[in-house]
């Protein structure tokens, strides 16, 4: 293998250099390009990826490393380097726009790179199948760089729809695309994001968080097609552009006639997803059902056409949401509080039963977010989950056993026995009651 990867570096090297060197079109250029393409695509049928990284100074491929006396290995290495980028992905269906894409930043001058924000730049692309991860591989920045671009897209979307224009679904699948990633590597990186929230931004955070959950709970069920529903979960309120915003942020109850506006934005909000690609029939489907419950109350009527599967996964996301983030005028739950209120109150009814059950088993008995008293006595913030031992998550100490603020928070994982003993997890706790906002410390 150590010789096809050489060869794979060899030719990325070159399409580097013919990048900076000839125009585009340009055999010199193209060629090398379309060859590490056609290894890629080859190579990647059999594996979920092929990673390039650099580790402990030394390039590696996969898990082969190479030495710098090889042919473009130093080449390529100085160049992740200087731009500190510790690792570069490609996963299958990798595409020769996405490596352009990818070669017109390594072959870009370190100064101007420095102004670029790559991860924004790709989903602007639509990339999709490479990423790249710098050199802190810091998961939780990451995903809070994607969570904010995701909230950055759906402002953008809103205000292109209001222009008269079609915004880009590449962006929006590729964004979940990220979303997916990052969550197969450390899901509580990206739950811990779903309860920041701001009272300003509630309809962007809102669509993110509905995003997240919909297709986190998807790959729990494994269904094939979790992107799919993700991308419903994301845009599920995308229709409310066309609701006049004093219905949106009204504070009260809604007059009859308002209410009758409010109900139109899932008609419209498919309308536009139609629009923004019309191969997407059930994307937009679901974004058309996402208020009919269950027990088909909701709106709108859709008489007796099926319900699409992936609409019971947004409504149950959306109700868990619009629970647990802070809105203007409204308490906010707890999560395990919410669970229990869906679970008891919903699940059968508005909710549908077993996908609800999937859901609870996801977040854990002590989902990220909850307020926890512990053995000791302190009080702790959970912040991650351990599936194989859900009774015992990460968690942060905030308070002492006296009731004071420690100086700095402490981060514990309970799976450790010797912690374990003195601080096991007695109940939960209400954070309101205690004066706590919990978002600071995730
Ligand atoms: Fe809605």
């Amino acid at each position: 293998m150590r010789e096809q990867y050489l060869e794979l570096i060899k030719n990325l090297v070159s399409s580097i250099k013919g990048y900076n060197y000839y125009p585009e079109g340009h055999p010199a250029r193209e060629k090398p390009i379309y060859r590490v393409h056609e290894f890629l695509t080859k190579y990647l049928n059999d594996s979920p990826s092929l990673r390039i990284a650099i580790v402990e100074d030394t390039l590696v491929v996969e898990d082969i490393p190479l030495f710098d006396a090889q042919p473009g290995v130093m080449d390529l290495y100085n160049s992740m380097d200087q731009r500190k980028i510790g690792e570069i992905l490609f996963f299958k269906g990798v595409t020769v726009d996405e490596l352009k894409t990818l070669l017109h930043i390594l072959a870009m001058p370190v100064e101007e790179f420095k102004s670029v924000d790559v991860d924004e730049y790709f989903l602007q692309k639509g990339v999709k199948f490479i990423e790249i991860i710098d050199k802190e591989r810091d998961l939780k920045k990451k995903s809070k760089r994607v969570y904010t671009h995701a909230k950055k897209f759906i402002v953008e979307a809103m205000n292109e729809i209001r222009l008269g224009r079609v915004p880009r679904i590449e962006v929006a699948e590729s964004i979940v695309a990220s979303f997916d990633r990052i969550l197969k590597r450390d899901e509580s990186a990206i739950m811990a994001l779903v309860m920041l929230s701001d009272y300003d931004n509630y309809t962007f955070n809102h669509s993110v968080n509905v995003g997240i959950l919909t297709l986190a709970l998807a790959r729990e069920l494994r269904w094939s097609d979790a992107e799919e529903v993700g991308i419903a979960g994301l845009l599920h309120d995308i229709g409310k552009t066309k609701t006049p915003i004093e219905i949106i942020n009204k504070p009260g109850k809604l007059t009859p006639e308002e209410w009758e506006i409010m109900k139109k934005h899932p008609i419209d909000g498919a309308k536009i997803v139609q629009q923004m690609d019309k191969f997407k029939t059930d994307v937009s489907l679901m974004v058309l059902q996402h208020h009919v419950r269950y027990d088909r109350s909701g709106y709108p009527d859709i008489k007796n056409s099926k319900m699409i599967e992936g609409t019971h996964l947004i409504t149950i996301s959306d109700t868990y949401d619009s629970m647990t983030t802070l809105r203007p005028y409204q308490r906010r739950y707890d999560p395990k509080e919410a669970l229990d209120i869906m679970v008891n109150k919903l699940r059968g009814k508005a909710l549908h039963p077993r996908y609800l059950d999937t859901f609870v088993d996801m977040l854990g008995i002590y989902p990220v977010g909850s307020c926890v008293r512990l053995k000791s006595g302190e009080i702790a913030i959970v912040t991650g989950l351990n599936r194989s031992d859900p009774l015992h998550p990460s968690v942060k100490i905030i308070l002492g056993k006296d009731g004071k603020y420690l100086p700095k928070p402490v981060e514990i994982d309970l799976t450790d026995k010797s912690e374990r003993k003195k601080r096991e997890i007695i109940t939960l706790v209400n954070p309101t009651l205690l004066n706590i906002d919990v978002t600071r410390y995730l």
